[in-house]
C-alpha cells in the first residue's frame, strides 16, 4: 500500500483500515511502501512493515500520513537533478517485482491514480485505488477522503472572520485551496454565511462584487461581508494567481488582488486570509473517519476476491467500486446546475457572474 499526492486528514484512518481487514479479514501480510512512488524508485525500495501492533489508538485520529507522499516526480516523466526529463517507469516496475507485491492498494488523488493505474498495469501487477484529496475533484465518487474535513477547517475560519468583520465593519476575504475546482470554496462559502463565492468554474466579474456588496450594505443593513475565494479562481479578463516551482503550478494569491480591487473599487476596507495547508492537516472529522475506514475494508475485499482495475467510490450513501480506465479519462468540476449552486444562488449568494 501506498499513498500518493498532497496529503489529507483521514489517510492514516484509511491505512489502518486496509491493514485491520488484510490481517484480520484474510491473512494477509501488508507492506506500506514508503513516499509514493519515491520510495519504489530507491533501491532497494523503502518499505515499513504494517502489523496490527502498529496502530496505537492515536492513528485512526491523526493527521498527515504514516507512510509519507509526494506530489511531484511522475516516473513517466521524472525530472533529474539536472533538469532532464527522463521516462523511469521501468524501475518502479522493478521494484514492485522485488517486493514481490500480490497487490496494490493506492490511496491518491486523480492525479496519482492515472500514474499508479498505468504503472501497475505496465508491472502486471493487481491494483485497486482509494480516492483521496481535499479538492474533491476524483470523478465518480461523491466524497474522496480527506474533502469534509477541509471544509470544517475552512467553516470554522468562516466563524472566525464574520465576529471580527462585523466589529471592524470589513470585508473579509478566505482564499481556499482547490486547484481548478470549486468544490471546497463552494461547500465552506455556504456552511460559513458567505456573501460572495469565487470558484475557477465561473470567471468573475469584480464589478458584480463591489455590487453584492453595497446591497448587503443597503438591503441587508449589514456593515460588513464574507467571501471565500477559491484559490485558481480567475477574473473574466485575468488569469488565476500563481508561482512556478519545478513545473509545479503553485496557486496562492487571488485573494490579495481581489482585497486590493474591491478596495479600490468601494473603499471598503478589506482584509485577506489565506487558509492555505491549515486543510490538509489536524485531525480527520468523523465522516472522513468514516469514508477512509469504509474505503479501506472494500478496497481489501476487492483485491482478495481477484477484483482489480478498480477505485472504490462513495455513491448516494454507500460504497462501491468503478472502472479506473473510466476514472482517468474525466474531470470533476462543480456542476453549475446541482444542488449546492441552486442552495447557494436561492440564498441569493453572488459569483461574480
Ligand atoms: O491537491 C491538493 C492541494 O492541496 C491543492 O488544493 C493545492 O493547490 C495543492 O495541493 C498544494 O500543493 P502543495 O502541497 O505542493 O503546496
Amino acid at each position: 500500500m501506498l499513498t500518493s499526492g498532497g496529503d489529507c486528514s483521514g489517510l492514516n484512518a484509511a491505512i489502518r483500515a486496509v491493514v485491520k481487514r488484510a490481517i484480520h479479514g484474510h491473512d494477509l501480510e501488508v507492506v506500506g511502501i514508503c513516499d509514493s512512488t519515491e520510495g519504489l524508485l530507491a533501491n532497494p525500495p523503502w518499505t515499513m512493515p504494517l502489523a496490527l501492533d502498529v496502530f496505537s489508538g492515536a492513528v485512526l485520529r491523526s493527521g498527515g500520513t504514516m507512510l509519507g507522499t509526494v506530489n511531484k516526480g511522475n516516473p513517466f516523466s521524472y525530472q533529474m537533478p539536472d533538469g532532464e526529463i527522463t521516462d523511469r517507469s521501468s524501475q518502479v516496475v522493478d521494484s514492485i517485482h522485488q517486493l514481490n507485491l500480490d497487490g496494490l492498494i493506492g490511496i491518491g488523488g486523480d492525479g496519482s491514480m492515472k500514474i499508479l493505474h498505468a504503472l501497475m498495469l505496465q508491472a502486471d501487477i493487481p491494483f485497486v485505488g482509494i480516492p483521496k484529496t481535499i479538492d474533491n475533484d476524483v470523478p465518480l465518487t461523491d466524497f474522496a477522503i480527506g474533502f469534509h474535513t477541509a471544509v470544517g477547517v475552512a467553516s470554522e475560519a468562516m466563524d472566525r472572520l464574520q465576529p471580527t468583520a462585523a466589529s471592524h465593519h470589513r470585508v473579509m476575504i478566505l482564499e481556499t485551496m482547490g486547484r481548478q475546482a470549486g468544490h471546497l470554496a463552494l461547500s465552506a462559502g455556504i456552511a460559513g454565511g458567505a456573501d460572495v463565492i469565487l470558484i475557477p468554474e465561473i470567471p468573475y466579474d469584480i464589478a458584480r462584487i463591489v455590487q453584492k456588496i453595497e446591497d448587503v450594505s443597503q438591503d441587508e443593513k449589514r456593515n460588513h461581508a464574507l467571501i471565500v475565494c477559491a484559490e485558481a479562481a480567475c477574473p473574466k479578463d485575468g488569469e488565476a494567481v500563481y508561482a512556478e516551482q519545478s513545473g509545479h503550478k503553485v496557486y496562492g494569491g487571488i485573494a490579495h488582488k481581489l482585497g486590493h480591487d474591491i478596495h479600490t473599487l468601494s473603499g471598503a476596507e478589506t482584509r485577506v486570509t489565506v487558509l492555505g495547508h491549515l486543510q490538509r492537516g489536524g485531525s480527520p472529522s468523523s465522516f472522513d473517519r468514516v469514508l477512509a475506514s469504509s474505503f479501506g475494508v472494500y478496497a481489501v475485499d476487492l483485491l482478495a476476491s481477484g477484483v482489480f482495475g478498480r477505485m472504490v467510490s462513495w455513491w448516494d450513501g454507500s460504497v462501491r467500486d468503478v472502472d479506473l480506465s473510466t476514472v482517468v479519462d474525466k474531470e470533476k468540476s462543480v456542476n453549475l446546475m446541482g444542488s449546492r449552486m441552486r442552495a447557494a444562488r436561492g440564498l441569493g449568494i453572488c459569483f461574480g457572474d
